[in-house]
C-alpha cells in the first residue's frame, strides 16, 4: 500500500518556497494516496523558539495547509509533539544511524554555520527524527522540495540498515517525490540563496499570509539583471534571478518552463514582473485570506490537530511495538 508522509516546521511564516515546493503538490496528491501531513514542532525546537509563539506558529502552519486545499478529513493533519512515538523511534534511530552519515549532512553545516560547537545536539540528530517521522508510518512516498533530498537518502539508509541488522523486511525504503517547476525557489533578493523562513530580509520571500499589495510590491522589488528575458531555457544559464522568476511563474501557472520562456521571450523585466505579480496575487492572495480567517478560529485548528493526532497515533503505536519486538525489548504485558 502507498502512504505519504511529509512535514513542515512551525519556525516562521510559510512562504512561496513551502507552497510551490511542498504544499501545492500535497494538495494534488491527496486524492491518490493515504496522506499524513505533520507540523513538525519537535524539529522546530532544534533552534531556539520563543515559547510564547510556538503554539500560534503551529496553528498558523495548520491554517496554511488547510487554506492551501488539504482536506483535514481525508488527510491526517497533526502536530508532531502530540504523538510521542516520533521521539521514541527517533531515539532508536540514533542508535542505528552512524556518525559518519550525519557528518555528511549539508543542511546541518549550513544551519550551524561557523559556530557548530554551539549548535544543539538536536540540530545534529535532526535527520534521524525526520527518518522516524516517515518510517513510523511505513510511508512509501515523501513529497518535499529539493533541499530535503539528502535527508530522504539518510532515511532510506536507516531503513535499510535496520532491515539488514535485524534480518527483517519491516521498513519500506521511502521514495522522494520532488515535483513541479519550482523544487528550489530562490530568494527574491539573491538568486544564489534559497528562499527561507530564516532570511532576515522580509523582501527575500513572499509569505503565504501576505496580502495582494505586499505580494505585488515584493515582486516589483525583486532583484533582476539588466538584460531582457531570453528566448530559450538555455539562455537562463548564469542568470539565477531570471531563472527563479520564470520558474516561479511556471509553477504558479502549472505550465512547462519552455512554454513560459517562449511566451515572454525578449520582454523587459518590468513588463514580465507585472504579469507575474498578477498571477501570484490571483493564486496566493485567496489562500492568504483563508489562512487569516482560519487563524481567527484557534478552537477549530486545535480540533483538527487533536483529531489528526489520534488518527496518527493509531497507526504509529502498533508499528512502534513491532520495532520494539524485533529489537528484543522486554514487554511483560506481552
Ligand atoms: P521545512 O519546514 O524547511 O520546509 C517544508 C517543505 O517546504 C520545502 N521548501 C522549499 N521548496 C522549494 N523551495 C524552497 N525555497 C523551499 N523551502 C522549503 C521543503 O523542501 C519541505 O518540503 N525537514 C523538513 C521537515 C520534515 C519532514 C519530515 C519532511 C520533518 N520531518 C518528514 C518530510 C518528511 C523541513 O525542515 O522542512
Amino acid at each position: 500500500m502507498s502512504r505519504i508522509f511529509s512535514g513542515v516546521q512551525p519556525s516562521g511564516d510559510l512562504h512561496l518556497g513551502n507552497y510551490l515546493g511542498a504544499l501545492k503538490n500535497w494538495v494534488r496528491l491527496q486524492n491518490d494516496y493515504e496522506c499524513l501531513y505533520c507540523v513538525v514542532d519537535l524539529h522546530a525546537v532544534t533552534v531556539w523558539q520563543d515559547p510564547t509563539e510556538l503554539a500560534s506558529s503551529t496553528r498558523e502552519v495548520a491554517a496554511g495547509l488547510i487554506a492551501a486545499g488539504l482536506d483535514p478529513k481525508s488527510n491526517i493533519i497533526f502536530n508532531q509533539s502530540q504523538v510521542s512515538q516520533h521521539a521514541e523511534l527517533a531515539w532508536l534511530f540514533n542508535c542505528v544511524a552512524r556518525l559518519g552519515w550525519l557528518n555528511r549532512m549539508t543542511q546541518f553545516k549550513e544551519k550551524a554555520g561557523k559556530n557548530s560547537e554551539n549548535a544543539s545536539v538536536g540540530l545534529y540528530a535532526y535527520p534521524n527524527l525526520m527518518a522516524a517521522d516517515i518510517l513510523l508510518y511505513k510511508a512509501t512516498h515523501v513529497p518535499v522540495g529539493e533541499d530535503q533530498k539528502q535527508h530522504l537518502e539518510l532515511a532510506r539508509d536507516i531503513a535499510q540498515k535496520f532491515n539488514n541488522d535485524y534480518a527483517v523486511d519491516l521498513f519500506p525504503l521511502p521514495e522522494p517525490l520532488i515535483l513541479g517547476a519550482a523544487t528550489r525557489v530562490m530568494s527574491l533578493k539573491d538568486g544564489a540563496s534559497k528562499m527561507s523562513k530564516s532570511d532576515p530580509s522580509e523582501n527575500s520571500r513572499i509569505n503565504m499570509i501576505d496580502n495582494a499589495d505586499t505580494i505585488a510590491r515584493k515582486i516589483r522589488k525583486a532583484k533582476t539583471d539588466p538584460d531582457s528575458l531570453p528566448d530559450t531555457v538555455a539562455g537562463l544559464e548564469g542568470r539565477p534571478e531570471a531563472a527563479n522568476l520564470l520558474n516561479i511563474f511556471a509553477a504558479l501557472a502549472d505550465a512547462p518552463i519552455e512554454d513560459v520562456v517562449a511566451a515572454h521571450a525578449g520582454k523587459q523585466f518590468s513588463e514580465f514582473k507585472q504579469t507575474l505579480s498578477d498571477l501570484a496575487v490571483e493564486v496566493l492572495a485567496p489562500v492568504g485570506v483563508e489562512m487569516a480567517r482560519l487563524m481567527e478560529d484557534a478552537g477549530y485548528l486545535d480540533s483538527v490537530l487533536a483529531d489528526g493526532a489520534d488518527r496518527a497515533r493509531a497507526i504509529a503505536q502498533p508499528n512502534l511495538e513491532e520495532v520494539f519486538k524485533v529489537m528484543g525489548f522486554l514487554n511483560p504485558r506481552g
